[in-house]
């Protein structure tokens, strides 16, 4: 199955993904991780993507799609792959048509009332990546999955946050359109209810998918 996670920043891709990606063993592809690991190395690639991240934009097609293309080759997305963030406009879109097949994608529809507090409150592991809220964290600062150190996101604060919200209302919700002609568009909302809650919805829709 190879499959499109697509949703406002914050709206829970991530966190759905880890989800999808275990119980389906596709692997999980988020080109906004691969920039933020090709900044902590210090490549060129995270040089010229961290201009573009710290304001909220989007890092330029060419480089981007060009990454994806290149991980869509690996032997491990030969099971299957979800994309986490990517196509995120329609140039993106066009382009992957030309070197993937994509079975389904998950939309996840959020009211942006909730994101704002969601990202600039979220905390993440510098280990595994794991995603928290400062409201559940009691004022600790270390995962309680493998006891890594929480971080901050640069790119969430309430400015960036912003600009981020703006590029996908202009840039990347024209996408649903796009796979929703196409007829591989999988609908959902995202709630305030825990993500589990979510995560049920997108089961029964993908197991029926899988068959
Ligand atoms: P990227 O890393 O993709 O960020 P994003 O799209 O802004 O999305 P987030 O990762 O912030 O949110 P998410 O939807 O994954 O939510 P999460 O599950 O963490 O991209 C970052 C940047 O990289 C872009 O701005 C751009 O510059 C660049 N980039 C990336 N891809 C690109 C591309 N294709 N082209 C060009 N540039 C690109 O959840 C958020 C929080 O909410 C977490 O704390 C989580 O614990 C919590 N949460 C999740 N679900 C629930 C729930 N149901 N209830 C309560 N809390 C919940
Ligand atoms: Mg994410």
């Amino acid at each position: 199955m190879n499959l499109i996670l697509l949703g406002a920043p914050g709206a829970g891709k991530g966190t759905q993904a880890t989800m999808i990606a275990d119980r389906y063993h596709i692997v999980h592809i988020s080109t906004g991780d691969i920039f933020r690991a090709n900044i902590k190395n210090g490549t060129e690639i995270g040089k010229l993507a961290k201009s573009y991240i710290d304001k909220g934009e989007l890092v330029p097609d060419e480089v981007t799609v060009a990454i994806v293309k290149d991980r869509l080759t690996w032997d491990d997305c030969k099971n299957g792959y979800l994309l986490d963030g990517f196509p995120r406009n329609l140039y993106q879109a066009e382009e992957l048509d030309k070197f993937a097949e994509i079975d389904g994608v998950v939309n996840i529809n959020i009211d942006f009332g909730l994101l704002m507090d969601r990202l600039c409150g979220r905390r993440v592991c510098k280990e595994c990546g794991e995603s928290y809220h400062i409201s559940t964290l009691g004022g600790k600062t270390t995962c309680a999955r493998c006891g890594g150190e929480l971080y901050q996101r640069k790119d969430d604060n309430p400015e960036t946050v912003r600009s981020r919200l703006d590029v996908y209302t202009s840039q990347t919700a024209p996408l649903i359109d796009y796979y929703t002609k196409k007829g591989v568009i999988l609908n959902f909302t995202g709630t305030e209810a825990p993500a589990s809650v979510l995560f049920e919805e997108v089961k029964t829709a993908l197991d029926r998918l899988a068959k």
